[in-house]
């Protein structure tokens, strides 16, 4: 059966950091709404012009259009022994249809890393971030410096900052988060599948706490 593991904790929890590191010691694609949003913004698709009215204020992007574009995703070959989702679901909606998805492959949701961070932490990570153009390689000006200034370690492409890491919308995101997506926390943990984490430990901490967690699903 595939592997299906769901990230999920508020934003700037470390969900996209961890997510790419298991994706390159798994082999299983990192399928990242929100990358995947940001790239048709970056090349003005008409998914992009959608998505981007919603996440420049930190708003969801309606769920029709982003379940729409995980099934979509999650039907391509190289989703055929599972994926590592980050950033979906985020509301319940988007939790059932991605079950349904996943029951039509004849597969469930295996494990939901639940990464838990204060408030305060996370602004500032957020504000700290830089992130690759090239491939979304994720930076931290403190706590993950590149070795060099807004240069990406993996790819030496530029790095930027996320506009919608203001430190006002990330408030906002934040709000956005605790009243649509926390709910999800009490459904996956009904479910079994729930395994919190501590995020405010080391990145390399995190990392094997994750790793250790996923032997046991295989
Ligand atoms: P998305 O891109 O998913 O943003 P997010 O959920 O807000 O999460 P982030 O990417 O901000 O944080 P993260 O947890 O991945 O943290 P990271 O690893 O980068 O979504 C963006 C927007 O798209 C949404 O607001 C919405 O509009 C739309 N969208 C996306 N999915 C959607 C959906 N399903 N439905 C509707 N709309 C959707 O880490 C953050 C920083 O901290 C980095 O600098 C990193 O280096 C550092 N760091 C990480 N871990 C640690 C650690 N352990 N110690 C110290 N520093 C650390």
């Amino acid at each position: 059966m595939a592997s299906y593991i769901v990230f999920l904790g508020p934003p700037g929890a470390g969900k996209g950091t961890q997510a790419k590191i298991l994706a390159q010691s798994t082999g299983l694609p990192h399928v990242s709404t929100g990358d995947i949003f940001r790239e048709n913004i970056s090349q003005q698709t008409e998914l992009g012009r959608l998505a981007q009215q919603y996440t420049e204020k930190g708003e969801l992007v309606p769920d029709d259009v982003t379940i729409g574009m995980i099934r979509e995703r999650l039907r391509r070959p190289d989703c055929e022994k599972g994926a590592i989702l980050d950033g979906f679901p985020r509301t319940l909606a988007q939790a059932e249809a991605l079950d349904r998805l996943l029951d039509e492959f004849g597969s469930r949701v295996n494990l939901v890393p639940f990464i838990q961070v204060d408030d305060e932490t996370l602004v500032a990570r957020l504000s700290g971030r830089w992130t690759c153009r090239a491939a979304g390689h994720i930076f931290h000006e403190q706590f993950n410096p590149p070795a060099r200034p807004g240069v990406c370690d993996f790819d030496g492409s530029e790095l930027y900052q996320r506009k919608d890491d203001r430190a006002d919308t990330v408030r906002h995101r934040i709000q956005v988060y605790r009243q649509n997506t926390a709910p999800l926390v009490e459904y996956y943990r009904q479910k079994g599948v729930l395994f919190e984490l501590d995020g405010t430990e080391p990145i390399e901490t995190v990392t094997k706490v994750l790793l250790a967690a996923l032997e046991g699903i295989n």
